[in-house]
């Protein structure tokens, strides 16, 4: 980065600052962003540049959505908090519009990710026990490897991460770890009569964007509902059009989403359960929710579980305009069409770089495999390497498990925006090699 001595002091005191006094929970890259708009965000020295990684698929509607922003200040003005001790003028309509568009009978909403997988982790355990006549005490969940739900003590206690499971012991029993995109071990773990559920990402995002065969999820679904076991699907990177359908578990359901709703919404082919949250609200608040069919959301009874926040007007008015976004600006279609793109510009890359081992993904949540390498003159060559030269050349992105560059624009990306991203990708690459 080329910084004036003015901003650079701007940037080194907001890093200096976090690392101060900032838990080092995270391993940021240098850049201090203070704005953005759309596909674009603003360092502290006016610099700007492309968001490939969209606050990890949250802002799919694209930074300050002017909607968003005005819907927003209005609600703000209005009531942001009742908690759930009684009733608001939002939270019905937003319910109303989140059943609506997903096809599911009802939604509990939460604030933050990890917060919505707990809610159906509980919601599981207790199904197992009121309706499958699990024995107290023994339900167990299948998860997969390489899963990412979040970060409390339960959830970290069925990932196969190490930096994220080790020290946080003892854990919370009653999970079973298969492998990814494997149905046979789905098929052995599902013997066990008192598994409730089976959790899993239709795309393992923080993995490294693992795209599991096309058949996995469909069949993994049917192999749940003949075990009387509910499949649930944690959509909240993948959700919301990011991978150019509405949810990434219907992308063999054999519609296109073309109007902005499912058109082949058979409950033997869908999820028994869905987990939201991220581009819920265009990355404007915390926004969560959990949604079923009425026989598994109805063992929630008053004081069963709850939260401060959830539901609360402000967060509902932002989710209810969030979706409606996606709807009008077709950002389904959108991520499905560019994502395309995006990986035949990447493609290119691939076959010519041998470094350069391989694109995948889906819509527009995507990733390169860069082989780390050591330069002539004895320096690393690293995802991290090129995530900064990106920076500099005026695109963001950030490696995830080492090798893996996670691209993952805001959904409302046009096509000349985004050949301008590949060519600075390219150009990128090329000073790389
Ligand atoms: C698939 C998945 N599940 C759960 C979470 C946790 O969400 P949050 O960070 O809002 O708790 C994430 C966050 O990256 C995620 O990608």
């Amino acid at each position: 980065m080329q910084h004036t001595s003015a901003s650079q002091s701007k940037t080194q005191r907001a890093i200096e600052l976090e690392e101060r006094y900032g838990a080092h929970n995270y391993h940021p890259l240098p850049v201090v962003l203070d704005s953005g708009l759309g596909v674009h965000v603003w360092d502290v020295e006016g610099k700007r540049y492309f968001d490939f990684l969209s606050a990890y698929s949250a802002v799919n509607q694209g930074h300050c959505h002017p909607r968003l922003v005005k819907v927003m200040q209005e609600q703000a003005t209005r009531m942001t908090l009742t908690s759930r001790a009684f009733y608001n003028s939002v939270l019905g309509e937003y319910e109303k519009a989140v059943c609506e568009l997903f096809g599911y009978a009802k939604m509990l909403p939460m604030n933050t990710g990890a917060e919505a997988v707990e809610t159906a982790l509980k919601m599981a355990r207790k199904w197992g026990y009121e309706k499958k006549g699990i024995p107290a005490g023994q339900a167990k969940v299948i998860v997969c490897e390489g899963n990412f739900h979040g970060r409390t003590i339960t959830i970290v206690s069925m990932s196969t991460d190490p930096d994220s499971q080790g020290g946080f012991g003892p854990f919370t029993p009653g999970f079973e770890v298969i492998p990814y995109d494997d149905i046979p071990a789905l098929e052995r773990a599902l013997q066990d009569p008192n598994v409730c559920a089976f959790l899993v990402e239709p795309i393992q995002g923080e993995k490294g964007v693992y795209v599991p065969a096309d058949d996995y999820i469909p069949k993994a679904i049917a192999l749940c509902k003949a075990k009387g076991v509910l499949f649930i699907a944690d959509e909240i990177q993948t959700g919301i059009a990011r991978t150019g359908r509405l949810l990434a578990s219907c992308h063999q359901c054999g519609c296109s989403c073309a109007t902005g709703l499912c058109e082949n919404p058979d409950p033997a082919k869908r999820p028994d359960a869905v987990i939201l949250a991220k581009a819920l609200s265009g990355g404007m608040y915390p926004v969560s929710a959990v949604l079923a069919n009425d026989e598994v959301m109805g063992v929630f009874t008053p004081g069963t579980h709850g939260s401060t926040y959830g539901g609360n007007p402000m967060g509902a008015r932002i989710a209810i305009e969030a979706l409606a976004i996606v709807k009008d600006e077709g950002l389904v279609q959108n991520a499905d069409r560019l994502g395309r793109v995006f990986r035949a510009e990447m493609q290119k890359l691939v076959d010519a770089y041998p470094f350069v081992k391989l694109v995948r993904g889906r819509g527009l949540l995507n990733a390169l495999v860069i082989e780390p390498r050591t330069a002539a003159d004895g320096s690393p060559r690293t995802a991290w390497e090129l995530c900064l030269l990106l920076r500099d050349n005026g695109l963001l992105a950030k490696p995830t498990h080492g090798d893996i560059i996670r691209f993952a624009p805001p959904l409302v990306i046009t096509e000349e925006q985004l050949l301008e991203a590949c060519r600075i990708i390219a150009a990128s690459v090329q000073q790389f090699a």
